[in-house]
Parts: structure tokens; sequence; C-alpha cells
């Protein structure tokens, strides 16, 4: 059980939360959701104490404890892997520390033989001679062979790094389980593991996440943060939207009834102010009209970022020609013999759920990013490339304000108010333009990435999930910007609505060789030609 009481945060002006009193009860998934930038991350730190509020406080019951899933996967880089799951217990890690640093002594003397006992009794306490096997346990479950225990994170591949962190929150069964996006970079069948996990966990969850069916699949509960507020709704995704959508309904008839009477009021007045024998009734009216109000309600804070992207010059005929391009990471092969040639129109989504490292490598490396071992690829002389990598983390290593990093990427001849122009209508107006990269949000930093990519006017668009992290106004507004764009576009996404309308073109990238079809997506799931190519390639 967590409680938080009359928690309030402020970071300038801006007001994350304001008076947040909620349960959370065992047995219970709940489902936190809101905007980008809303404060859910924020929130999750909150409550593992891992930020302090301004004032309130959070309350773990007596003996309990608690693991996070953070949404940055890069704190555990130098750590390997097994350590990293066992790392979820702080306690258990701590002991098994000491315990090998005082067996590696040379010089072990009589209070390193004492030490050595109690910590043997509290390490036995915690069932510490059965963490590597548990930890091994729940790797193999989310797919993670023996073969990585001892490797770093750092050499991972984004959807391992991920599978490891997830262990690492579920390791040692903890009372309170706080998972902040743990979709995104998640394949399919990872994803339906963790569902099942879910349901049959009996502790406190509290999940992150913009993934609709996701929500709908485990969650009891929903938590909605808007206005600086979190409002709790018994039920999963689309029961909360149902029930917010009558309450806005309400609202909107109360405000309509409360406008017309106000109308009828200031009628009233004016046809008898004049007339001194209904003076006084009009008097009195006026003062009902001062005090009736018309909620100022906007009833959600989410709102749709201006995503549109223009190429300074079109296509010419040559596109791309890919050539058997091959590549290894870590002596393994990711990509073979790739060849594809891309015609002028083209929106290639490439698919499949297993090989997000062989798309990957490939988007890497047809931005220059990366170069192959074998095979050759070459864009046509009218093209012009901007990517959008999976990770970002390398764009934001320097501590500059958002004028100041977007400037890097708007052309010479404009000022600083070009930038804050082009920041607010990505929705970054007023003194958020002003604040440290540092500190943005997941889907904010996508959203920098976005304009990076509109500030380019390339005509060849790479994209590696760029749905991930990103709200469901900024997903649609996305959506559309690329359905609307009529140049070239290659692109990976998990989102199934976002595939199917923007792509006209699907690759399928296998293990014995790719399917290519043009064709959309959904008249490619359902071809069966396709599926039996699958099998034949999956071999
Ligand atoms: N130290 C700070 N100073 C100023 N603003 C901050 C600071 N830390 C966080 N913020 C802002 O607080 C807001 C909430 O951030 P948070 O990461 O909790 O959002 P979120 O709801 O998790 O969003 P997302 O869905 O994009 O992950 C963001 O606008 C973020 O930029
Ligand atoms: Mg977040």
């Amino acid at each position: 059980m967590i409680n938080a009481n009359n928690v309030a945060l402020s970071y300038g002006k801006r007001v994350i939360f304001q008076d947040v009193t909620i349960k959370f009860t065992p047995g219970n998934c709940y489902g936190l959701i809101g905007a980008n930038g809303a404060g859910k991350s924020t929130f999750l730190k909150i409550l593992a104490g891992e930020i302090e509020p301004d004032r309130g406080e959070v309350s773990l019951g007596a003996r309990e404890r608690l693991a996070m899933l953070r949404q940055d996967h890069f704190a555990f880089d130098e750590e390997t892997v097994l350590h990293t799951v066992i790392m979820g217990h702080a306690r258990l890690y701590e002991l098994m520390m000491e315990r090998e640093a005082i067996y590696a002594k040379v010089d072990f003397t009589d209070e390193d033989g004492i030490r050595s006992g109690e910590l043997e009794a509290e390490f036995g306490e915690m069932n510490g001679y059965e963490a590597e096997s548990e930890a091994g346990t729940l790797l193999a479950g989310l797919g993670i062979g023996e073969n990585l225990h001892h490797q770093k994170m750092k050499d991972l591949e984004g959807g391992e790094k991920v599978r490891v962190l997830l262990a690492q929150a579920l390791f040692g069964n903890p009372d309170v389980l706080l998972l902040d996006e743990p979709t995104n970079n998640l394949d399919i069948d990872s994803i339906t593991w963790l569902e099942h996990f879910l349901e049959r966990f009996t502790n406190t969850v509290i999940i992150v996440s913009h993934d609709r069916y996701f929500l709908n699949q485990v969650c009891t509960h929903m938590a909605d943060i808007d206005f600086g507020r979190v409002t709790v709704y018994v039920g999963n995704y689309d029961f909360w939207y149902e029930a917010s959508q009558l309450v806005l309904q309400q609202k909107q008839n109360e405000n309509k009834k409360v406008s017309t009477k106000a109308q009828e009021l200031k009628d009233f007045i004016q046809r008898f102010s004049s007339n001194a024998s209904k003076a006084k009734q009009a008097t009195s009216r006026k003062k009902l009209l001062e005090k009736l109000t018309i909620e100022d309600m906007p009833v959600s804070s989410r709102k749709y970022p201006f995503i549109q992207f223009k190429a300074s010059r079109s296509c010419g005929d040559n596109i791309l020609e890919i050539t058997e391009l091959g590549k290894e990471v870590d002596g393994v092969s990711v990509l073979e013999n790739f060849s594809l040639t891309v015609n002028k129109g083209e929106k290639i989504a490439f698919v499949g759920s297993t090989n997000s490292l062989a798309k990957s490598t490939l988007f890497a490396i047809l931005a220059g990013d990366m170069a192959p071992d074998s095979g050759s690829f070459r864009w046509g002389v009218t093209m012009s490339t901007s990517y959008f990598p999976k990770e970002n983390n390398a764009f934001f290593q320097d501590n500059t304000n958002l004028v100041e990093w977007l400037s890097r990427f708007t052309p010479v001849t404009e000022g600083e108010s070009f930038a804050r122009g082009f920041l607010g209508k990505m929705l970054f107006s007023g003194e958020e333009a002003l604040k440290k990269t540092s500190v943005l949000s997941g889907g904010e930093r996508v959203r920098c990435m976005l304009s990076r990519m509109m500030l380019s006017e390339a005509n060849a668009l790479i994209l590696d999930e760029p749905t991930n992290h990103l709200d469901l106004e900024s997903i649609t507004a996305l959506n559309n910007a690329l359905i609307a764009f009529p140049e070239v576009v290659l692109f990976t996404s998990h989102d199934h609505q976002f595939v199917s309308s923007v792509a006209n073109r699907i690759v399928e990238i296998l293990p014995g060789g790719i399917i290519d079809q043009m064709m959309p997506f959904d008249e490619y799931l359902l071809d069966e030609r396709v599926a039996k190519l699958r099998l034949e390639l999956s071999a």
C-alpha cells in the first residue's frame, strides 16, 4: 500500500501538482495517464522518494519494498545484466557486494569473520542464495538467455535492455511496483508476457503508459493527471474515456445553462435600468449577474502540437538504391545481403516483431551514422535525409535551454524569435521555451527531435519508432503530418493505426530474406501469400 498526502510541487511558475491525495491499494493495477509533460514520471519519482515534493508526504506500508522501472533506460549502462537485475533489491545487492569484498580480502581478520557471519545470516533471510537463479528465471521468461548474463548493459540492444530493466523491477517480488512506459521498445511477445505477469501479481502496481490496448488489458483503475490534480476512476482505459467524455458533456451543458441565464439577465437589465419602477429589480439582477460565473473550463489540458514536414526541394526520379548490405553487431549478423530499390512517393513501413535491431541498423546505415561491413547504397542526387533515431540521449547531453538547442537547427538568417515561435507551435510557449534540455520529459524530447526534423526540410524522412513516448494528441498530429508529406518516408512503429494509415509499401525483414509488398498494412496482414512466405523465410 502506498499513499500520497497533500502533495504539491511546482517548477518556477509551473504548478505540476497541487494538493494531491491518493491511496493506492494492493491487488489493484493503476494506469497513470496524462499528456506529455503532465507530470507522470515526476509523480512516480515522488512516490519512490527520489523527488522531494514542496509540500505533503508519501507513506509506504511498514516493511514494504518499492521497485521502479524508469522511463530512461541508460542508468545502468556500466553494469552487467545479472547484477542489474539483482540491484532491483537494493539491500540484497548491498549485502552481496559486501560479502564478495570480504571474501576477496587477503588479510581476513577475526572481525571480518564476525562480520561475514552477520552478513550470511541476513543474506540467507533474504533468500540471497537463490538470487542468481531467481534472476535467471525472470530473464528467461523475458527471453534473455544465459549467454547475455555477464554482458554490460550498454552492449545490449534497446529491446533487450528494457527487458532486463523490467526483470530488475520485478526481482524479489516488491510490494509496490512502479512501471514508467514499460511497453516502449518491448516486442509483442514480451508485452504479452508482462500482461500475464501483471494479471497474477497481487501487490500494488502503478503503470504509466500511452498504449490504450495495454492499459485496457492490465488496469483495474485509471489515475488521470490534469491541471495539477490526479483523479482516480475505477475501470480500465475505455471506461475512463467514456466517463471523462460524460463529465465533459455535463460541464458543457451546465455552462450553456449559465450563459443563457446570464444573457437573459443582461437583457433584462438593459431594458429596465432606465425605468424607475423596475430599477430596483434591475439592480438586484445586476448583482445576481455578477455572481454567476461561467466556469473557465478547459476540461483537459491535452493539446495538439503543430507538425508539418515541408521539403526544400521535391524528389527526382532516383531515390535510393540499396545493394547487398551486410552488417554484424558484436559478432552477430544482423543484416545480410539486403537489397531494395526505393521509388518516388513511397512511404515504407519496416515491420515484423522480432527484428528491431535489423531495422535500426539499416536506418543508421542509410542515415550515414554507421558504416556497413559489405554492400553499398546510393541516394539520388536530389535527395536529402533527416533521421529520427530510436534512442535520442546523445542529443541532450549538454545542458542548454530549448531556444539555444533548437537554434542549432534553424536557418542562420533567423533570430531567436523564429526559434521561439517554432517552439510555441510545438507546445513550449513562454517560460517553457527557456527550460533546460536536461529536465525534458520523454514526450517533450520527442517533440524536440521532430522539430529538428521539420527544420531540416529534407525530402526523405527516416523515423525509428517515433510514436514511443508520445501522447495520443501528438501521435495524431505526427500521423497526419506524415500522411500529408508528399515525398519519401522510411519508418517503423508499434502503433498499428499509424502504420496502416501512412505506409503504401511494407517490408518485413526475416531470417531467410525479406517480404516486400506494395500494399497498405491491413491488406498485408490479411494476405495469404504473405503468410506463407513468412513461414518459409522464418525457418
Ligand atoms: N527540474 C525541473 N525544472 C523545470 N521543469 C521540470 C523539471 N523537471 C521536470 N520538469 C518539467 O515537468 C514536467 C513534467 O515532467 P514529467 O517527466 O513528469 O512528464 P511526463 O508526464 O512523464 O511526460 P511524458 O509523457 O512525456 O514522459 C515537464 O514539462 C518537464 O519538462
Ligand atoms: Mg514520463
